[in-house]
């Protein structure tokens, strides 16, 4: 989805621009199967001709990047594999050794002087998963504590779902997290991005290409895919209410999360391309404000006309890898590069809400692809299957 808007963008400054994208299903029952190039990406090649050069293949096919890479000179580098499911190595295969795939063809084609890819600068997206946990205030001292773990499982099964301080075990609360916040995530996704990011930076450095690695906040808006039932919980939730299923809130629904409009997220990408003093540095992207999973899922019940017949569901289910809180600080990337997010949360809802609408209208079918793989995943804890478990250890 990201992409796409960063090609827009890209475009509309009049700019040549090659797409890489697999376009494979990120979804474990069709795994391997090719999605049909998306609707926006045959609009852009018809508006813009020979401007947009689509490659369908994976970043770990050499043959394939050494073509795709011939005469480029900045990168965007997006394609990943995302979410929290299993098994673990996929996350690796795409998101690092795609990522070391590209730096290889850059060093074997220029290794002789001939410069056939003239690569300058590469702009990455990392994640806010790669920090785990976020960042918190002590209420007694104001100490700012950047989280080293997440929660303990038994905590959540006591159903405490704040943070507590581990030295003090008081009730924290959320601070905008810093880029200076260690990062300890542990899924497979977030220590794929942490690695991403060193590896950008060493590689980087010794092929004297500059980069910038963007650590990105909740990224919503439309094109998000309505059939991952991993990623994007404004489409997760969506297809459930269109489905007339309640959206299921983990924890209590008081988590907070900070959402950022994907033209916003592109606009920044760019801001960073174009600026060198985003060089050699991580940014978060974000809009540093937080909304509780409850209020969105409010928000999108009503936003879908569905106010009578639906009410969020708060089970006290939990994923014991999810953090408590998120809110990212964005202000060292506005202060190198002038950015700042221009939709507000309720403005982008909506846009994605009108966009999904529209999408059914024109035909598609919106499924819930949620609820059984959230079943099958095994990551969910729900009181009946934490006692099923329990009978069968
Ligand atoms: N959307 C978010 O909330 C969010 C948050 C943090 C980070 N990110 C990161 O932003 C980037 C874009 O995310 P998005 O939300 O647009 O996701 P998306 O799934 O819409 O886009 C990712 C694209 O990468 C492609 N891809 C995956 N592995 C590939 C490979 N090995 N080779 C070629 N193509 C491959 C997929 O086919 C897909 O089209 C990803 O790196 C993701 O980790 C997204």
């Amino acid at each position: 989805m990201i992409g796409s808007y960063i090609v827009d963008q890209c475009l509309e400054k009049g700019c040549t621009v090659v797409i890489v994208d697999s376009l494979v299903v990120a979804v474990p029952t069709k795994e391997n199967e090719l999605r049909e190039v998306p609707v926006y990406t045959k609009a852009q090649q018809e508006k813009y001709g020979a401007k947009v050069d689509l490659r369908i293949g994976k970043m770990q096919d050499r043959e394939f990047m050494r073509k795709a890479l011939q005469g480029v000179e900045y990168v965007f580098h997006l394609a990943a594999q995302g979410g929290f499911q299993r098994p673990f190595s996929p996350y690796f295969d795409s998101n690092i050794t795609g990522t070391s795939v590209m730096f290889d063809i850059i060093w074997e084609e220029n290794k002789n002087g001939t410069k056939n890819v003239p690569v300058k600068k590469i702009v990455a997206a990392s994640s806010m998963a790669m920090y785990g946990e976020g960042s918190y205030k002590r209420k007694n001292d104001g100490k700012i504590i950047h989280a080293k773990q997440y929660r303990k499982k038994e905590q959540f099964e006591k159903q405490q779902w704040e943070y507590r301080c581990p030295e003090t075990d008081e009730v924290c609360e959320p601070f905008p997290i810093t880029e200076d916040h260690p990062g300890n995530g542990t899924s497979a996704y977030a220590m794929s991005k942490q690695l991403k990011e060193k590896m950008c930076f060493a590689f980087g450095q010794e092929l004297g290409i500059d980069i910038c690695m963007l650590r990105y906040s909740l990224t919503y808006g439309p094109r998000q895919s309505l059939h991952n039932p991993y990623t994007g919980m404004i489409s997760i939730f969506s297809s459930l209410i269109m489905n007339d299923k309640a959206p299921t809130v983990y924890e209590d629904g008081n988590q907070m999360r900070d959402f950022v409009f994907v033209s916003d997220n592109a606009a920044a990408n760019i801001a960073c391309m174009e600026s060198a003093n985003a060089n050699g540095k991580c940014f978060n992207i974000s809009t540093g404000k937080g909304t509780s999973v409850a209020t969105l899922a409010t928000f999108l019940i009503k936003a879908f006309g569905k106010e009578k017949t639906l009410k969020t569901a708060f089970p006290g289910s939990f994923r014991v890898q999810d953090c408590r809180d998120m809110v990212l600080d964005s202000s060292a990337l506005k202060k190198a590069t002038g950015w700042a997010p221009t939709i507000t949360f309720e403005q982008g809802v909506q846009k994605q809400v009108d966009w999904v609408l529209e999408e059914k209208k024109k035909g598609e079918v919106i499924k819930d692809y949620f609820t059984e793989a959230t079943a099958k995943s095994g990551l969910v804890h729900t009181a009946e299957s934490d006692a099923k478990r329990r009978k069968m250890a």
